[in-house]
């Protein structure tokens, strides 16, 4: 995580000279269970020790915000009463929590922000989600006597990329980002939202996010295709079944996909297998885990790939080749992480097998592309706080 310093420092310089609070979000990883969330099925994130940070202030204004941001050294204010809200992308965040919090109870008025990320941008680890979670923190605690519950806040986040940002995205980040423990992974279920924590120290192994510097871009994209084919799925069924209620594929059975298997498209038949054989091997790597048995959390890991890449066709060149890298090294389990499209692989490997597995993964990969893949050890950290 970055420094405190720093963030307060730019704030400062970019404001009024007054300090405001410091407030922390991560991003996260996630073990299996990927394209379930908004298909009512189970993930299993952890939050990662990098992430946001922001400084804010109430300004004493009604509802002007003036926002920088560090890293892009841009500077952008705005009216939350403007209908259109601001053009840059990174300050619809803001824009658009604002407005989001405000129906969740927090009463927020004008205020001053700066906030800094050391999140890989694009990479899959959920920098949106980090920041969403950051300023909802934030403003809960600036306008809303912190009575916005963490739920609401995970809430608050998702409606930004919906209504704001053009992405129809689950819940996994958002809740990562706020409900995040140092040291452990979470099994949710996305559609009772009841959670576990699940203490991860593998002994003998790691985890280590290879990334690929494709830069996944989820807004306006195949994205919310994919959603959008599993929805029309779950149509066909409850079509079938006038007397049962269908929400998502969590409802559906392989037996139900199969009669309606005629009538859907190829490419949403192969999708909605997907989810469902998804949905299962969240479960297998759940006892997995409790037995110690990473090697069959790792080939659940390499199924989730292989079902991302070819029937949820949401990989690319690049991520394949670094799966193929994982396998021809012995790396124990190895996948496409978040929602595809370039990004991370994470692999699941034997401390003996790391640095040769990493070296041949640089070496190969740049004499294929001509850039080297980005090296990500993971730490798993705390999610959203108030850091002073
Ligand atoms: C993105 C979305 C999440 C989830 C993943 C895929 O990260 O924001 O809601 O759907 O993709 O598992």
């Amino acid at each position: 995580m970055m420094d405190i310093d720093f963030v307060r420092s730019r704030f400062i310089k970019h404001f009024d000279g007054k300090t405001g609070h410091v407030y922390a979000s991560p991003g996260r990883i996630n073990l299996i269970g990927e394209h379930t969330d908004y298909n009512g099925g189970y993930v299993f994130p952890g939050a990662v020790d990098k992430g946001v940070m922001a400084e804010i202030r109430p300004n004493g204004t009604e509802d002007t915000v003036m926002a920088y941001a560090i890293d892009l050294k841009d500077r952008v204010d705005f009216k939350l009463s403007d209908p259109n809200g601001p053009k840059a992308s990174w300050a619809r965040y803001i824009y658009g929590i604002a407005l989001e919090m405000r129906k969740r109870g927090a009463d927020v008025k004008g205020f001053n922000i700066a906030f800094a990320g050391d999140v890989p941008l694009g990479a899959g680890m959920s920098s949106s989600a980090a920041m969403e979670s950051c300023f909802a923190y934030g403003l809960n605690d600036l306008f809303g006597d912190n009575k916005v519950s963490q739920w609401d806040m995970v809430l608050a986040g998702q409606a930004t990329e919906h209504n704001y940002c053009g992405v129809n995205c689950g819940i996994m980040d958002q809740f990562a980002s706020v409900f995040g423990k140092s040291g452990c992974l979470m099994r949710l279920d996305c559609r009772s939202r009841e959670f576990e924590y699940f203490p991860f120290k593998p002994d003998g192994y790691r985890l280590v996010l290879l990334d690929s510097v494709v830069k996944h871009q989820l807004a306006g994209s195949p994205y919310n295709d994919r959603r959008n084919s599993c929805e029309n799925v779950v149509k066909h069924i409850a079509a079938k079944h006038p007397d049962a209620k269908f929400e998502t594929l969590r409802d559906c059975t392989w037996e139900q996909l199969e009669e309606v298997k005629s009538e859907i498209s190829e490419e949403d038949y192969r999708r909605a297998k997907f989810v469902l054989g998804e949905k299962d091997r969240v479960l297998a790597v759940c006892d997995a885990l409790n037995q110690g048995d990473y090697e069959r959390v790792g080939e659940m890991m390499y199924q989730t790939h292989e079902g991302l890449s070819k029937d949820y066709e949401v990989s690319c060149e690049e991520l394949d080749f670094l799966n193929e890298i994982a396998r021809e090294n012995g790396v124990t389990g190895s996948r496409i992480m978040g929602g595809g499209f370039g990004g991370c692989t994470i692999n699941l490997v034997r401390n003996d097998l790391y640095r040769q597995f990493v070296d041949d993964a640089i070496n190969r990969f740049f004499e294929k592309y001509g850039h080297k893949p980005k090296v990500y050890d993971v730490v798993i950290g705390d999610g959203s706080r108030k850091l002073c």
